[in-house]
């Protein structure tokens, strides 16, 4: 599903919810930063977690609390039952065909270096093309990069426009026969740009190659199937949507999945072990070497029925929203450029400031108690397409309003003033 798709079905699916209520489930947001009541806009760095989750995490250390899988007492059994529930949760989540291609690791940094390992170790040899794009995060870079080196892969790019939009002009040429896998973000985490993901993996799907598609920025934020995209894997975070850090998940599609080796050696993974050999279990078990993260696992699978309970269809548009309004103020501003698409965006706003460096804003800013990010956002060679240092990051979710909006032109104006 593309990101047009998803404004014209579901306008008004934000009709009636209480916004300000639901801002009272996260309790940092009461936080006072320098004196001045907290403005955090810094979701795509990591969201804020609702006290639904917060309590999640505390009743599995309080009640259900032991290791998974390997126990045969009563709790060992609960909390393998609770883990494995997650497990079903994610998969419905994103509309997976079973539990079984549903992988948790750490984040979505661990789980493309999963497939760059252990999909890319068995599958490309010297001379197969990775074809990639130019607005991907370090971490959907460097593992493909390190394994290009590794066993003589080539890199290709799709470029980006001046507009932020990937140049799919260019897609014929590069999307050939030689690609063996595409793999793309969803949402750009320094533009805001929506990628068109259901048409890029069925143009992959053409030329035979497997997709993997990078939705950190977007599986908190809107509709997600896997199904509808068509992709044979996708990677998220869970502490980008509300769950705690060191929990996400690889999806992979059962074929695909099934055909991969393990990456991780250990325990859980294995059926049986001698000295010089081992026999593994299938997927998604044998990618989960060692204690995996229950709590995180629970965690997001809490962090899931609550962002299901206000709907993602109602917080896609909510964060347009405020998004839309944020660039119309924008413009009132002297010598500030917002780069990315005017529309079809995720709620990120990246700006650069005429008169002073990311970081000094951005320190500027936080004074006022306004959380933004600044620099190059693990986006280094887009930074360097756009020829800026980096940029200052205003990033906004369902718990933002309009009022913190206004409040940030009120501080970027007095930042126009005092670094001119
Ligand atoms: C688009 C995108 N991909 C990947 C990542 C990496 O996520 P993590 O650090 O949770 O592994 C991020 C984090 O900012 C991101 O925005």
């Amino acid at each position: 599903m593309n990101g047009e798709h998803i404004i014209i079905v579901h306008q008004e699916a934000s009709r009636g919810i209480d916004w300000k209520a639901i801002r009272e489930d996260f309790p940092i947001l009461r936080e006072h930063v320098h004196d001045h009541p907290l403005i955090y806009f810094d979701s795509a760095a990591t969201t804020q977690k609702p006290r639904s989750v917060l309590d999640a995490l505390r009743n599995y250390y309080e009640h259900q609390n032991a290791n998974v899988h390997r126990g045969l007492h009563f709790l060992s059994s609960r909390a393998t039952e609770a883990y494995e529930k997650s497990r079903q949760r994610v998969a419905d989540y994103i509309g997976a065909a079973s539990a079984d291609e549903i992988v948790f690791t750490r984040g979505t940094t661990e789980s493309i270096n999963l497939v760059a390992q252990a999909w890319g170790g068995k599958f490309l040899r010297e001379g197969d093309v990775i074809l990639l794009t130019e607005m991907e995060h370090h971490s959907n870079l460097v593992p493909w990069q390190l394994l290009a080196e590794r066993i003589g892969a080539r890199l290709r790019f799709v470029p980006v426009r001046d507009d932020g939009t990937l140049d799919l002009d260019q897609l014929p040429n590069l999307l050939t026969r030689e690609v063996k896998i595409f793999g793309f973000t969803h949402v750009s985490n320094s533009l805001g740009t929506i990628n068109p993901v259901a048409d890029l993996c069925r143009k992959a799907r053409e030329v035979g190659a497997v997709t993997l598609v990078d939705a950190a920025q977007s599986a908190g934020h809107m509709p997600v199937d896997v199904q509808e995209l068509g992709c044979d894997f996708l990677a998220f975070s869970g502490h980008k949507m509300c769950a705690p850090t060191g929990i996400g998940v690889l999806y992979g599609r059962a074929e695909v999945l099934n055909s991969i080796p393990p990456w991780h050696g250990g325990g859980e993974m294995i059926v049986t072990v001698t000295l010089e050999k081992s026999a593994f279990k299938k997927a998604p078990h044998r990618f989960e070497a060692g204690t995996p993260n229950i709590a995180g696992a629970i965690g997001l699978a809490a962090a899931m029925d609550y962002i299901e309970q206000i709907g993602r269809a109602a917080i896609f548009e909510h964060d347009s929203k405020l998004t839309r309004y944020a660039l119309e103020r924008f413009s009132e501003l002297p010598g500030m450029r917002v780069l990315g698409p005017s529309d079809q965006r995720g709620a990120i706003v990246g700006f650069v400031m005429d008169t002073a460096h990311p970081h000094d804003l951005t320190t500027f800013a936080d004074q006022y108690g306004l959380a933004m990010r600044g620099g190059h956002h693990c986006n280094q060679p887009l930074m360097r397409r756009f020829g800026v240092p980096g940029t200052t990051r205003a990033s906004f979710y369902f718990y933002n309003t309009v009022e913190e909006i206004d409040r940030m032109m009120e501080i970027l104006r007095d930042a126009v003033r005092f670094f001119s």
